[in-house]
């Protein structure tokens, strides 16, 4: 069963300057809730029971959201305010799955999940991505209940334009298991158009194995010097290793970008 979740959360944001100069965007609120929340959410409803935060020194804004006790136990005395109490008590119920672990240079989503091998107890773990929201359906779910079908690792997937593939992972497909999901061959990173091999692309969701961490201690660094993950995982797939994409059922949010971001507020209100 998979119990450990990994959300990192320790880039620099740029997309989203000058807000995120000084702020952390996973905070940023999504309707009037922050956007860790919903992820957090999300990992809870799928069974979950331990979620590591990747951070670093400039996101501890991060860390003190959910460590603010004092603060809240001062403010609930002396107001006795019915919503901070409400408040108040769903932090707690979040900080008491969160570890927290640093990556204090941002070398890639790669080297990020590298900082969590010490805490990984199971053979796989989920990973989300906390730009990637994913509504209308629990998404790690859907996932969860696949790599149990399958026994496999797992990765969300979405059809996108063809004209719009260089900004994302692209996948090449092997085998249909169903109706939502593939074998993958390979996962192309942000090809041209005419060397896409799908319009498939990889969306922030995964399910990986154990086995990734000591690829990503050898690895060295790719596209932009930085270690990214896909590159790991095609080692992995290479080697053998069965990762099966799942066209999720739910609507893809992007909160990444500012046009994103203020979309995804506008889609969560219709809720
Ligand atoms: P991105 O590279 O897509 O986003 O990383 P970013 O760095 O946050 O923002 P931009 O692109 O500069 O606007 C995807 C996820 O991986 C994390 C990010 O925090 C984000 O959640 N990440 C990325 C790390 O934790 N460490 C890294 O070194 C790089």
């Amino acid at each position: 069963m998979i119990k450990q979740a990994i959300i990192p959360l320790a880039g620099l944001g740029t997309r989203l300057l000058p807000l995120t100069g000084v702020f952390a965007k996973e905070l940023l609120p999504i309707h009037g809730k922050p956007g860790i929340e919903y992820i957090l959410d999300e990992c809870i409803e799928a069974g979950i029971k331990e979620v590591i935060f990747i951070i670093s020194k400039k996101k501890e804004m991060i860390k003190k959201y959910f460590y603010n006790d004092k603060f809240y136990k001062k403010i609930i005395r002396e107001k006795r305010d019915s919503r901070v109490i409400r408040e108040y008590k769903k932090i707690l119920k979040y900080k008491k799955i969160i570890k927290f672990v640093y990556q204090n240079k941002p070398l890639g989503t790669g080297d990020a999940v590298l900082k969590t091998k010490k805490l990984i107890k199971g053979k796989f773990f989920l990973m989300l991505l906390p730009d990637d929201l994913i509504i209308k359906k629990n998404c790690s779910k859907s996932m969860i209940n696949i790599h149990n079908r399958y026994k496999s690792s797992v990765i969300a997937s979405m059809n996108v334009k063809r004209k719009t593939v260089s900004r994302w992972g692209i996948f090449k497909l092997s085998n249909k298991l169903d109706k939502k999901n593939y074998l993958i061959k390979d996962v192309v990173e942000k090809p041209t158009i005419i060397n896409a091999p799908s319009n498939k692309a990889v969306i922030g969701r995964y399910i990986l194995p154990k086995n990734i961490f000591s690829k990503l201690s050898k690895q060295i660094p790719g596209k932009g010097g930085e270690i990214h993950i896909t590159d790991a995982i095609q080692s992995l797939i290479y080697e053998g290793d069965k990762f099966v994409a799942h066209n999720f059922s739910g609507k893809y949010l992007d909160c990444g970008s500012m046009n994103g971001y203020i979309k995804s507020n506008l889609e969560i209100a219709k809720l």
